[in-house]
């Protein structure tokens, strides 16, 4: 936990380092005040009350120092907080931005937004909030403890002795509590999960199960998260009490060996010197057991900011994409895959099984494939969105992994389904193609991604705002705004997600003249659903369970009565479309 803890502040480390240190310290003194208290106490039960009088005087000067002492400990604990809050933001965005970019799918960007917002608040308030207390509420009694046994022996043997019956029930509740917190994360996120299938499948449900029967599923989830709700609070509040009560039992085992060891002594003759040492002793107990109390209070804290800093954890542990040491410029606008390997995760089958594949510069390839064949995957490590587990992909003659980001960057133009609008104008939003591109230019580019339409109903034209992530525009709109984009940006190869069913005629439309256009300029590497586009194309790849199934130009392919003739053959079943005979295919 501190480890994730000093990671987070990386070069605010020292000032972590330092506030702990004056905790530590702050520990250290409150607890010799506190002996103060023995020579104090013993001054007076033998009746030196001048000696008692100099040590109550060194007793309110420690006073004074620990109030003096733990404001500034106090002070330094706000300026770690600030530190994580200025600092750790960025570190965790430096990391980020290093990282693959298919990392970054909905449920890892959800969680990261959680970690920056609630996650960083939480840990930031630790220090001033929790880890003062916590860290003189450990220091304090070992100095109580060393002068127990100074005082007593077998009362600071005892002490001793409590102590790592202590750690063990502690470790032992928050061991108890991270499981059932865990358990309730889970069934709270699927009851979130199937609040929105069930939504969304409002008529498929209804349509099937009757009113009644629909919601049972739902039911359940939400029976389960009640259950383990219920689990966690009790379990929390359980663990409260027997931390407390733990310490509570120590104290008692304290008392009954001091109380019967008076008992035997008091038999026989006590010299007057022990019996004050065990009543001061006694006195020390309460102050010792006091700030061990405290610390078993701040175990549930201590858990919820344990996860937050789990979770920041985990966004570190992943690695970083490698960048090359001794960057290489890709020579032409070809791209080829060489025995690609590729799985999203460890635990997860293959998705690209020795795939090769070579595309000439400048020519058009239509990828095509059953779903779920890896098409989308396929152009993703083009892109570098995640690196291949074995194989290679080399853009312009160079692997991918010896170029710098910035010069594949500059290779690669993208159209895919899903895209990004920034709370920006439209202009703007066109702009991140090219940051130098002239307004004469955005227009242009505009016009040719059939957004003129768009600027036509709206009366600032360019200058509007497209809101939060485009949301003013509707799906179609931010669409053509990012073949825009593509457009001018006017990288030698662009790859394409061509849109299925869900997107309108009009964008089908403006990929395609978009197509038309480049066609024989650019590398164009598309994931093609409209036959038209498939036609286009100089060279037809046919993918299937993650390797090459067929490859060729249109015409050959046709006539080969294999996969692509099968393809072509059910989307004209599909649609009632034909496509007009290729002269040297039909026969
Ligand atoms: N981000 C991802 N994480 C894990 N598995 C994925 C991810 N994206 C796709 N897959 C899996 O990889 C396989 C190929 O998917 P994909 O490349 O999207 O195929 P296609 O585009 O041909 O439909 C599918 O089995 C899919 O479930
Ligand atoms: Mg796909």
């Amino acid at each position: 936990m501190l480890k994730t803890f000093v990671q987070l502040l990386g070069e605010d480390a020292p000032v972590f380092r330092r506030y702990a240190g004056m905790a530590v310290f702050y520990g250290l003194l409150s607890g010799l005040t506190i002996t103060t208290l023995v020579p104090v106490l013993q001054g007076l039960l033998v009746g030196d009350v001048q000696a008692a009088g100099r040590w109550l005087l060194v007793l309110l000067l420690g006073m004074l120092a620990c109030w003096a002492w733990r404001r500034r400990v106090e002070r330094a604990g706000v300026a770690v907080g600030v530190a994580v809050l200025q600092g750790a933001r960025h570190r965790i965005g430096d990391h980020v931005a290093r990282l693959p970019v298919g990392w970054f799918t909905p449920e890892h960007t959800a969680r990261l937004s959680h970690v920056i917002t609630q996650g960083m608040m939480a840990v930031a308030q630790l220090p001033a909030h929790v880890f003062t207390p916590v860290i003189s509420g450990v220091v304090t009694p070992l100095v109580i403890l060393v002068a127990l046994f100074v005082l007593h022996p077998p009362l600071g043997l005892v002490a001793l002795l409590a102590l790592p019956a202590l750690a063990l029930v502690l470790l032992l509740t928050a061991r108890l509590g991270r499981r059932s917190d865990a358990l309730y994360q889970h069934h709270f996120a699927q009851t979130s999960q199937r609040l929105v299938e069930f939504a969304q499948a409002q008529s498929v449900l209804r349509a099937f199960n009757g009113e009644g029967g629909s919601t049972r599923w739902l039911e359940q989830a939400i029976d389960e998260q009640r259950r383990s709700g219920r689990d966690l609070i009790f379990l929390s509040s359980a663990s409260t009490v027997l931390n407390a009560w733990a310490v509570q039992a120590s104290f008692s085992v304290l008392l009954l060996v001091a109380v019967g060891w008076l008992n035997t002594r008091l038999g026989g003759a006590l010299p007057a010197s022990d019996s004050v040492a065990v009543v001061v002793a006694l006195l020390l107990v309460g102050r010792y057991i006091e700030p061990l109390l405290d610390v078993a209070g701040y175990s549930e804290v201590m858990r919820g900011a344990r996860g937050q800093l789990e979770a920041v954890r985990e966004i570190f542990a992943v690695a970083p994409m490698p960048e090359a040491s001794a960057p290489q410029a890709p020579r032409d606008a070809s791209v080829e895959l060489q025995d690609v390997h590729f799985r999203y995760a460890a635990d997860q089958a293959e998705v690209l099984r020795g795939l090769s594949l070579r595309i000439e510069p400048g020519s058009m390839t239509a990828l095509i494939g059953a779903s779920g064949s890896g098409k989308t995957t396929l152009v993703r490590l083009i892109a570098r969105f995640f690196d291949v587990e074995q194989g290679s992909v080399r853009v312009g003659g160079v692997d991918v992994r010896q170029m710098s980001s910035a010069q594949l960057a500059a290779q690669i133009g993208q159209i895919f389904q899903e895209h990004h609008l920034f709370a920006g104008s439209i202009a703007d939003n066109i702009r991140v193609g090219r940051a130098d591109a002239s307004d004469a230019q955005v227009l242009e580019a505009a016009e040719q991604a059939g957004v003129g339409e768009i600027l036509a109903r709206l009366p600032q034209g360019l200058q509007t705002p497209v809101g939060e992530g485009g949301a003013r525009l509707s799906g179609g709109e931010r669409q053509r705004i990012a073949i825009a984009r593509a457009l001018i940006k006017d990288a030698p190869i662009l790859l394409v997600d061509e849109a299925t069913a869900a997107l309108d005629a009009e964008n089908q439309a403006a990929i395609a003249q978009t197509l038309a256009r480049l066609r024989g300029r650019r590398t164009l590497i598309v994931i093609a659903h409209q036959l038209s586009t498939v036609a286009m194309a100089d060279q037809i790849v046919v993918l299937e369970d993650g390797v090459v199934s067929e490859q060729g130009a249109p015409g050959p392919l046709r006539a080969s009565a294999g996969r692509y003739a099968h393809f072509l053959a059910q989307r004209q079943a599909a649609k009632g479309w034909r496509v007009a005979p290729d002269p040297d295919a039909d026969r």
